[in-house]
């Protein structure tokens, strides 16, 4: 299915708080070094146009919120989000998530990781593609605390499954996978993610699961 155009962000819109490049980022990411506190630190891998990062830092306003996009507009677009309604506590990195994953974040530091639809890679040879692979599930795990949790919904049941089977294999402290339910929506953007939304609209099934990591 194809993507919907994005609204630009006004020229005046001042994204300096809500945008970073990956050049610009400290070498360490935490809330200290993004928001200047101490609050919990929750991560999204591949926001797209950012309604679950936007959404979850307005109801959430005791934690923060970093997401990272690997499209730049995407980036630019989920940060005017934030930017318009001057969130502190929420804001984008452009560029890749699994370096970041792999060594600006501190072990034990995240209060959860959230992976909302990631590309699907459907080729087989494509698979290693894929945003969750061995590697970056090994790298998570690292990242989170005791009892931090990582959320990952998909309709595509193939990753889903294969994704179920790679955490078991790899990373048991994750625990076991706990369903999380649809909710019903009350308007037109009420879902978690745009994809959520889309997904659920074409009457596709979605997979939604959550993990605890364990205390030890
Ligand atoms: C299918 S979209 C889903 C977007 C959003 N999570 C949603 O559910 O509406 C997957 C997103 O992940 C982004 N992405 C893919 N690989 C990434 C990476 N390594 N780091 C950061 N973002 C990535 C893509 O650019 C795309 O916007």
């Amino acid at each position: 299915m194809p993507r919907s155009s994005l609204r630009r962000p006004g020229q005046d819109l001042d994204l300096s708080k809500h945008l970073c490049d990956t050049d610009q980022l400290p070498n360490d990411l935490s809330s200290n070094s993004l928001f200047g506190n101490q609050h919990p630190l929750e991560l999204e891998v591949g926001s797209g146009k950012g309604l679950f990062i936007d959404n979850a830092s307005l109801t959430n306003p005791a934690h923060n919120f970093l997401g990272v996009e690997i499209i730049a507009k995407y980036a630019k677009h989920s940060a005017a989000k934030l930017a318009r309604r001057q969130a502190t506590n929420a804001m984008m990195i452009s560029g890749n998530a699994e370096p970041l994953l792999a060594k600006s974040i501190a072990g034990g530091s995240l209060e959860a990781v959230h992976v909302y639809f990631p590309d699907p890679w459907w080729k087989k040879r494509h698979r290693k593609r894929r945003v969750l692979n061995e590697q970056s599930i090994v790298n998570l795990t690292r990242c989170l605390r005791p009892g931090g949790r990582f959320h990952f919904w998909t309709d595509v049941l193939d990753y889903f499954e294969d994704t179920v089977e790679l955490i078991a294999e790899i990373s048991p402290i994750l625990g076991v996978p706990i369903p999380e339910d649809e909710i019903a929506a009350t308007h037109d953007l009420d879902y978690r993610t745009h994809f959520e939304r889309r997904s659920r609209q074409n009457s596709i099934p979605v997979y939604r699961i959550r993990y605890e990591k364990r205390q030890t």
